[in-house]
């Protein structure tokens, strides 16, 4: 029972409860702007924050920190101690990749008596709530955790913009950017060397990332893991992806339009492939691939090591007779300097976050309904994912087969 040890005055600063706060999952710029300003609106309310470290083992091990919103101590900065309770400050984090608080994939759901054990650990501290920012994945134990008892809220963070329920998540912001880039300064290298490159951008199951930040960096193509599993997941969970079951756009589609740029006399291009993307074509490639890449914490395969932009540039090489080029995108693209539009809107959900729990509005994710604020139940993010519609899909592909020559 550590409940004694949490000081119920800083500085003179009195604290008539605490909350507690872990972001889990894959890091996405803007967490910390949240926590800065989660930090902020707790103590306005003269409640105290704990940080639990690395997503939700910090909550089955009780590895916490106070988070204060100035240092103690203005000559040490960030690191003190109180009740040898570690006092970590949270000025001027916004900006800041990653998480101060630092993430891991533990899934409580896949440890015998997880989700119990964090249940009596929070309750053991006497928190008034838990606030978990995460993806789909992390979102879901925060609902299950509810389930069992905890009060929980949470907040769409994942730069793969995939968690059903809202229209943004933080950080995808910073990842399309990162990728666009990326492709913009490498369509310099393609255009030297006569190179066809494929760029690699991450998303998990859903292109997103690989969608918007191909067409913003002008990729020559983009391809997206909607076109092909819209034929596989069931119809009455995702009627949204209805219209791409029409669609024919594959790998053999991108091996046209590159032909058809070089019998234009364009020998160069960029492809942006999601790494989730398979086709009828590549996909006893890919599965082969699979079998003997090791999944993470919850059953997802790592897609870093798949691997399908070289699997695409070998495919084109052979079928075209041209040397190709595959490169990652990768981390690069989730520790990227925060864009300000995720800066700003995280500051935001930070604030929204802790008034759910001034509110008693447990359960709850606060998401994002066109360009303001919402609150949704945890559930939601729970049930399915949120896929790339159609129509954007068929926007941004008027771009890649223009000719006036045929
Ligand atoms: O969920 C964010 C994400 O970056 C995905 O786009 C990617 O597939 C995954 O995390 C990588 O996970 P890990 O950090 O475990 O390699």
């Amino acid at each position: 029972m550590v409940i004694e040890k949490l000081p119920k005055e800083i500085k003179n600063f009195k604290l008539t409860d605490y909350v507690g706060i872990l972001t889990a999952g894959g890091p996405a710029p803007g967490l910390n702007a949240t926590i800065q300003s989660f930090v902020y609106t707790a103590f306005e309310n003269n409640i105290g924050v704990l940080g639990f470290h690395d997503g939700y083992l910090g909550v089955l091990d009780n590895n916490f920190s106070l988070l204060v919103p100035e240092a103690l101590d203005p000559n040490r900065t960030h690191i003190s101690s109180i009740n040898n309770i570690n006092v970590v400050s949270v000025t001027g984090i916004v900006g800041q990749p990653g998480s101060i608080l630092r993430n891991s994939r533990t899934n409580l759901m896949k440890i015998d008596g997880g989700i119990e054990k964090a249940q009596k650990n929070l309750q053991n501290l006497g928190l008034r709530a838990l606030a978990c920012l995460g993806g789909d994945d992390t979102l879901t134990v925060a609902h299950e955790l509810n389930k069992a008892g905890a009060n929980v809220v949470g907040a769409p963070k994942t730069i793969d913009n995939d968690v059903q329920g809202t229209d943004y998540c933080f950080g995808f912001d910073t990842a399309i950017n990162a990728v666009a880039n990326f492709i913009r300064d490498l369509v310099w290298d393609a255009k030297t060397t006569n190179g066809i490159m494929i760029v690699e951008a991450m998303g998990r199951r859903a292109g997103w990332i690989a969608l918007e930040g191909g067409a913003a960096g002008g990729a020559h193509a983009v391809l997206i893991p909607e076109l092909y599993r819209a034929k596989h997941e069931n119809p009455d969970l995702y009627p949204e992806l209805e219209d791409y079951r029409n669609m024919e756009f594959n790998v053999d589609s991108v091996v046209d339009i590159v032909e058809r740029r070089i019998r234009r006399g364009k020998h160069y291009a960029v492809i942006c492939v999601a790494e989730g993307y398979s086709d009828e074509i590549l996909e006893a490639i890919v599965s082969e691939e699979k079998k003997d890449i090791p999944k993470d914490e919850f059953g997802h395969v790592r897609l870093d090591k798949l691997g399908i932009g070289k699997i695409v540039a070998d495919y084109i090489a052979k079928r075209l007779n041209v040397r190709t080029r595959a490169t990652q995108t990768g981390y690069l693209s989730r520790s990227a300097a925060t864009s300000a539009f995720d800066a700003y809107m995280s500051i935001n959900y930070g604030i929204r976050l802790m008034e759910l729990i001034l509110e008693g509005n447990y359960g709850k994710m606060v998401v994002m309904d066109r360009s303001t604020f919402v609150v949704k139940d945890l559930e939601i993010a729970a049930q399915k994912i949120r896929y790339v519609q159609p129509w954007r899909f068929k926007n941004v592909s008027k771009f890649w087969s223009w000719t006036l020559t045929g």
